[in-house]
């Protein structure tokens, strides 16, 4: 599937899904760590940050800023298991750019959430060594199908309703790159699961019916924030209902 048809389908889904629908729950006061639903694809070997001291907005935006710096470890680590791995230069290619494309976000972002007084904890690392097909395939439909296309569904949500301007122009150039990310991790997929035989296929394809899973429990534990609307943030509701079309649309992609 290419990016252009990818963004077809995640208007269609955008489109479809009501954003004017009542929230679970009134914004009411400060929840506690939100998951970072737009922010690159996370690395293996990723640390756990220290985040207690980021809240509000700018608390949300420098964890974000923090994983879309980490996914630029992701596509590098990624970029040379396919080398490894010997899959298709063009590949390779279009890892090397998603990287290049992380690195963008992470100051995109880490300035979004500096003008809120917030400062993004620098990711720290244990890559692991360079992994078999079946790892990477497993990696891949978890992490690229799954978590990180979703989070490119999220953040065209924000680019069309985030109050803040500053934030709508940034999520237009973070989530344009992300769905050419979402779009790589399909084909890889495919060229992934063409090479495995057909038990291991079937467990990468469970790990990805599992990340499916996951979304939508997601959506149910993601409370609402009063901050919620200067982000474009989805409410409960709305993020049910993207998971839900997004599984819909992706299941077999
Ligand atoms: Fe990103
Ligand atoms: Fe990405």
């Amino acid at each position: 599937m290419s990016p252009d048809q990818l963004r077809q389908i995640f208007r269609r889904i955008l489109s479809r899904v009501s954003a004017d629908a009542l929230p679970i729950a009134p914004p009411s006061e400060e929840p506690g760590e939100l998951p970072t639903l737009c922010d690159g694809r996370h690395p293996a070997g990723i640390m756990r940050a220290d985040f207690s001291e980021l809240h509000g907005a700018g608390g949300y935006l420098a964890r974000m800023a923090h994983f879309e710096a980490a996914s630029v470890s992701a596509f590098t680590h990624l970029a040379e298991e396919l080398d490894d791995l010997q899959a298709p230069l063009e590949y390779v290619e279009r890892a090397k750019k998603a990287a290049r494309e992380e690195v963008v976000h992470a100051h995109a972002v880490s300035a979004l959430a500096r003008k809120r007084g917030a400062v993004a904890p620098s990711p720290r690392l244990k890559p692991p060594p360079l992994r078999t097909l079946e790892e990477v395939a497993t990696e891949n439909a978890a992490e690229g199908c799954v978590r990180e296309a979703f989070g490119a569904l999220v953040g065209l949500y924000q680019s069309v309703h985030a109050t803040a301007p500053d934030v709508r122009a940034t999520m237009q150039l973070v989530a344009d790159d992300e769905v050419s990310h979402a779009a790589l991790s399909l084909e890889l997929h495919h060229h992934f699961t063409s090479r495995l035989d057909g038990e291991a296929r079937l467990r990468v394809e469970a790990t990805r019916d599992r990340a499916m899973g996951e979304i939508l429990r997601q959506a149910f534990a993601f409370e609402d924030a009063p901050w919620r609307d200067e982000l474009g943030l989805p409410n409960a509701d709305v993020l049910f209902d993207l998971a839900r079309e997004f599984k819909l649309a992706l299941a077999d992609a």
